[in-house]
């Protein structure tokens, strides 16, 4: 029986040490399924185009919205619709799986120190390295004995912005961040990057936008460790392999 693919949410949920932060744990076509611990209270917000389902792990959540205030517990979701005001709150430590777009961002139109962002919510959770396959062996490899090395899953459609000429700016902060910082940088789904054009049609009609030469130039220059998952090598352009040096 196949059991790559196979994910824990509870288990990644009880995991995590810090509160109302949301971790990527998968997707969905368009859209994220999340983990995350919370208790207290996150604040009033709204997602003007986002639904946003919540689904409690463990625990019970209050959910306060203008007409009304529902509570959920174990094994139960509940839909804030989009546009709805709401205000999530837990008496005690609760997990909850959510599942929402993409573009959803986490306290939607305010900003709060409690605000994560999306790249920070796609993190690697350190209780998924066993189960994540490639990506995770890379993540695994880099780490030696207990000094965890920070690394940073570079997240593609963020970086092709849709404003025409802000892609290149958006790759120079992602490598001078990197290289002050020491942060290894993780492309995944290389092939949809890399990819021979013909096989991959679609995967790079999704970053049509981003400049790959340009990006190429960059990891040459990048004085840091840039690091590729992909379990496609065979669709890898070989000039772009040549360039890898381990
Ligand atoms: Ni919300």
């Amino acid at each position: 029986m196949p059991t790559s693919g196979v994910a824990s949410p509870g288990e990644i949920a009880a995991s995590l040490t810090e509160l109302w932060s949301p971790r990527v744990i998968g997707e969905v076509d368009d859209n994220f399924i999340k983990v995350a611990k919370v208790q207290g209270t996150l604040g009033w917000h709204a997602h003007a185009h986002e639904d946003e389902l919540f689904f409690i792990l463990k625990g019970r959540l209050r959910i306060e919205m203008e007409d009304g205030t529902v509570e959920i517990g174990e094994g139960q979701s509940f839909v804030v619709p989009k546009g709805v005001r709401h205000n999530p709150s837990a008496d005690e430590e609760c997990h909850l799986m959510l599942i929402e777009k993409k573009s959803t961002l986490h306290t939607g139109d305010v900003v709060t120190e409690r605000t994560r962002s999306i790249e920070d919510q796609l993190r690697p959770v350190e209780s998924m390295a066993a189960g994540r396959g490639r990506v995770a062996a890379a993540v695994g490899a880099t780490r030696t004995g207990d000094d965890a090395i920070a690394i940073r899953r570079v997240d593609l459609s963020a970086l092709a912005s849709e404003y025409i000429g802000e892609t290149e700016k958006n790759i120079d902060r992602l490598f001078e961040d990197a290289a002050q910082s020491g942060t290894v940088l993780l492309f995944d789904e290389a092939d949809a990057l890399f990819g021979k054009r013909s096989e991959v049609r679609d995967a790079h009609d999704r970053y049509a936008n981003i400049e790959v030469s340009y990006l190429l130039q960059k990891i040459e220059a990048h004085p840091g460790l840039v690091m590729f998952a992909s379990n496609r090598r065979q669709d890898i352009d070989a000039a772009f392999l040549r360039r890898l040096r381990f």
